[in-house]
């Protein structure tokens, strides 16, 4: 009896406790919703683009909680709303019914001690579970602490943040950069990989299991930089894809090699095999770069009907983002299909895409010199002779940003040129399609060529519609769509 008024009292103070955390966090939710319905009219629309997922208003960086829930796919992303560059970060989100029509639905997560890192998004029985990284401000060195956070919805719309937190409050070497948890459902347990280093620098991916998603095993390290593979591995994602396994993750600091890895920060995998009894990742496939735009970083994916599919941040720390004075900055590329075809991963547009397909501007002909001009968006469909080279020039039909798709024969390659230098190229051997397909939005150009073999993801910023141009030696045959909205306004 004598245990038992004290043990009733803290109980009664851990509801009343966790009832104000909960209506703390309310309260912060509508601050917010109301803060983006007020402002989002005040958005200079230029640059908005009309079928790729960005902010209502404010930042954006990484995809996160990439997931399927009650009848739609949800994606969630890093969201600072109060200003258009990075600040203390949010989840935003946006639901889907087939990854291609977006709608935005109220932030999902609102900082409280500590800012809601990237992370995903499980489902555990009836409830959209989240796990993400808490990354704290502490007052010793490096001033930044982080552990791995849970939230719930049973709704999909609104989360309440678990109050057992932090679920995983180290890293086994107690380094501060553990983040980014990316979990998944094999036979009787939740696993979970993580980003984070070693204590000399090198990046490295960690790997746990759960059979609850709340106490965790640490089992190995599925990979690990040995010095040129950058000093820390951000959002890290393991899967099986056609009878092997890929480790995705974007390493921090890697190098400049002749045409690669020129942009900040990469994204790319290792192919391998795994065991899920040892728990060791043996690789096979040294690492590769997913994507040679200007403009990816960040991937996350999800399995859905036998189906791989990623989404990345259309876009890279350490560069401008002409956007930003608009009220707004940064957006997710279009979903694509994975497949894994010899030692590499193509990468297709989502089958669904299609459906945004409206008026057919061009079908046939398109002669040196040629011009034509369109609104804010396209897809365009690309025939050449590979034996000959390729020069189509897209620019703004009032100025601004232009950018100029190569093929040189000579050396076999792929370019994507925004001028002045600003150029990203790559080897390109197709597997069997020689045509390219172009997705063009309002300041945006992803450019796949044949199967998706050699991807481009660039920002572009044109003013007033684009203009297309011929500037190629060649007649090149080419079906051009206007592509309707999918995202709000
Ligand atoms: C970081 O946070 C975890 C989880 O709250 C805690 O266990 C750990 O002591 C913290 N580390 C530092 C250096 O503050």
């Amino acid at each position: 009896m004598a245990s038992f008024w004290p043990y009733l009292a803290f109980c009664l103070l851990t509801i009343v406790d966790s009832k104000v955390t909960i209506q703390r966090q309310d309260t912060a939710i509508a601050e917010v919703e109301e803060y983006i319905e007020k402002t989002k009219s005040q958005i200079n629309q230029r640059y908005r683009l009309h079928y790729h997922v960005a902010p209502p208003v404010g930042w954006l960086n990484d995809p996160n909680g990439f997931s399927y829930y009650k009848g739609e796919y949800h994606i969630f992303y890093q969201f600072y709303p109060y200003d258009s560059v990075w600040g203390p970060m949010h989840w935003g989100h946006s639901s889907s019914p087939d990854l291609v029509n977006w709608k935005v639905l109220p932030t999902a997560l609102v900082p409280g001690n500590e800012q809601c890192f990237s992370g995903s998004a499980v489902v555990d029985g009836d409830i959209l579970t989240l796990m993400y990284t808490a990354h704290e401000i502490i007052d010793i060195d490096p001033y930044y602490n982080e552990s791995q956070y849970l939230a719930f919805s049973n709704d999909g719309v609104n989360f309440q943040k678990y109050e057992g937190n932090p679920v995983l409050p180290t890293a086994p070497n107690g380094s501060p950069d553990f983040r980014d948890p990316k979990v998944w459902r094999h036979g009787d347990f939740w696993y979970v990989v993580i980003g984070s280093k070693t204590l000399d620098e090198r990046g490295r991916v960690l790997l746990y299991r759960s059979t609850d998603l709340k106490d965790w095993e640490f089992l190995s390290i599925l990979g690990e930089s040995t010095g040129d593979l950058g000093y820390m591995w951000e959002c890290p994602d393991f899967f099986e894809l056609d009878g092997k396994y890929v480790l995705l993750m974007s390493p921090q600091g890697m190098e400049p090699e002749g045409d690669r890895y020129k942009n900040t920060f990469q994204t790319g995998y290792i192919i391998g095999s795994f065991n899920y009894d040892t728990f060791e990742f043996v690789h096979e496939v040294p690492f590769q770069e997913m994507d040679y735009g200007h403009d990816f970083y960040a991937t996350q994916t999800i399995d859905s009907d036998g189906k791989r599919y990623v989404a990345g941040w259309f876009g890279m720390w350490e560069v401008p983002h002409p956007e930003d004075v608009d009220g707004w900055a940064g957006a997710l590329t279009i979903i694509r299909e994975l497949r894994l075809v010899g030692d590499r991963i193509i990468m297709k547009p989502v089958e669904s895409i299609i459906s945004l397909r409206e008026q057919t501007l061009l079908d046939g002909e398109f002669q040196e010199g040629d011009v034509i001009d369109f609104e804010k968006t396209g897809e365009i469909l690309v025939q050449g002779n590979l034996e000959n080279k390729i020069e189509l020039l897209l620019e703004g039909r009032e100025g601004g940003g232009k950018v100029w798709l190569k093929w040189d024969p000579d050396v076999r390659k792929v370019v994507v040129d925004r001028g002045s230098g600003d150029v990203r190229q790559v080897e390109w051997n197709p597997l069997d399609s020689t045509s390219w397909r172009v997705f063009l939005d309002a300041s945006s150009l992803e450019l796949f060529c044949g199967e998706g073999e050699v991807v481009f993801s660039s920002r572009v910023y044109p003013d007033g519609g684009w203009r297309l141009t011929n500037q190629s030696p060649q007649t090149l045959n080419i079906k051009l769509y206007h592509l309707k909205r999918s995202v709000p306004v």
